[in-house]
């Protein structure tokens, strides 16, 4: 009969509700180390298994200490939530019983409450992003990498403008793939938007290297925070890194009147290395190189240390939806998008304006086949 339940909320005949402890402990096989999937933070997460598909079954620990209002605090937002790139909730379950403990050499007993707090989720089946970030040189083809760069701007933007939520963990880890690559925020639970706690001084659960520094330092939460944990995972996507090294010239430092030149050298290195693989599987479109110059250009202004000057989702989204083409057909976003960045950064307009002329060499490039090597080559070896 439990069963049934949770079988009818998988299949999304019903809506999600609360889950018994014995449903979840069968499911999970006694929560046995051969269901765990991994161990994070705060919780353990287990496969679940039944009939009609499988389920992630994430079992806080040292759940003593958890505040239950907080916790029907993330359970209600997480209600509230269906996005395609938002990892569907099943289910929680929040069980306290008391348990007789034999004191040793004695025939009395103590009672201690055990406090079980649960929350179940699809289960996504190509793990997290974590392991597929690898440099443009090899992993996955770029066109994967756009997609789930737009599937989690999209899952984002969804969090930010629809549901008013801070993610507050946005990092690798927390991306969950499915079969087709389509990327699943997860764990935002850590954080909601409320306004008596928009700084959050002793407990910090944003990762290091994602964290922004307003965050890490004074515990000040905003969207423009979580823009800071986008802009690495973008950076990442594109690069394998999250920052972008500049090993081959180190006196080009991050100085103001140079910052346009300094961004642009950096594109420019790394279309380079883009170029090279897209050359070797024939993949190469002036759209690609328009996509990846763009995600330098968010990604970057995204890591920007003062959150004033990050964008916020929906100031960018259009961008990334509007950069996308069919056939390598380069699109009008372009001169759009060039409109828009003025609002951005100076800096950012010198990148667009560069990689605007850029985008168009190129595409006269492949215009006029003849001329095509030697003048990318001219072109790329400018480092
Ligand atoms: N719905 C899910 N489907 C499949 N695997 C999942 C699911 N949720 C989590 N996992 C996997 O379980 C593991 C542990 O997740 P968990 O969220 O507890 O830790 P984390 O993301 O590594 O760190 P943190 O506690 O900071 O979020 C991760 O490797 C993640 O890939
Ligand atoms: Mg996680």
């Amino acid at each position: 009969m439990d069963h049934e339940i949770l079988e009818h909320i998988l299949a999304g005949r019903e809506k999600p509700t609360n889950l018994s402890f014995t449903l979840l402990k069968n499911i999970t096989e006694n929560f046995s180390d051969d269901r765990e999937i991994g161990n994070g933070g705060s919780a353990t997460v287990y496969k679940g298994v039944l009939p009609n598909g499988n389920v992630a079954v994430k079992r806080i620990r040292n759940s003593h200490s958890i505040n239950d209002a907080l916790f029907y605090r993330e359970v209600d937002s997480l209600l509230n939530i269906e996005h395609k790139n938002v990892v569907r909730f099943l289910g929680f379950c929040a069980n306290t019983y008391q348990t007789a403990i034999q004191i040793k050499g004695s025939k009395q007993h103590i009672y201690a409450e055990v406090r079980e707090r649960l929350l179940c989720f699809e289960y996504i089946s190509n793990g997290s992003l974590q392991k597929y970030i690898t440099d443009e040189l090899r992993g996955l083809e770029w066109n994967t990498r756009y997609g789930i760069i737009r599937g989690i701007c999209e899952g984002l933007y969804h969090l930010h403008k629809e549901k008013q939520i801070y993610h507050m963990d946005l990092k690798p880890d927390n991306i969950l793939l499915d079969n087709d690559m389509v990327p699943k925020i997860t764990d935002f639970g850590l954080s909601r938007l409320d306004e008596k706690t928009k700084t959050m001084n002793e407990y910090r659960p944003g990762s290091l290297g994602y964290c922004a520094p307003e965050y890490l330092h004074q515990g000040k939460m905003s969207f423009k925070s979580d823009m800071y944990g986008l802009g690495m995972i973008i950076i990442q996507l594109v690069t394998g890194e999250k920052v972008i090294r500049n090993n081959n010239n180190n006196n080009l430092k991050r100085i103001p009147d140079k910052v346009g030149v300094f961004v642009l050298h950096l594109a420019i290195k790394v279309l380079r290395r883009w170029r090279h693989r897209w050359k070797k599987s024939g993949k190469e479109t002036p759209l690609v190189y328009q996509q990846v110059a763009k995600c330098i250009e968010i990604g970057l202004l995204c890591q920007e240390h003062d959150p004033s000057k990050r964008p916020f989702i929906w100031e960018m989204i259009h961008d990334i939806r509007e950069i996308e083409g069919i056939n390598g057909k380069i699109s009008n976003a372009y001169e759009h998008s060039f409109g828009q960045v003025r609002s951005y950064a100076p800096w950012a307009v010198l990148v667009s304006f560069s990689l605007l002329i850029l985008g168009c060499y190129l595409l006269s490039l492949f215009l006029t086949p003849r001329t095509h090597s030697s003048s990318c080559i001219l072109l790329f070896s400018c480092r």
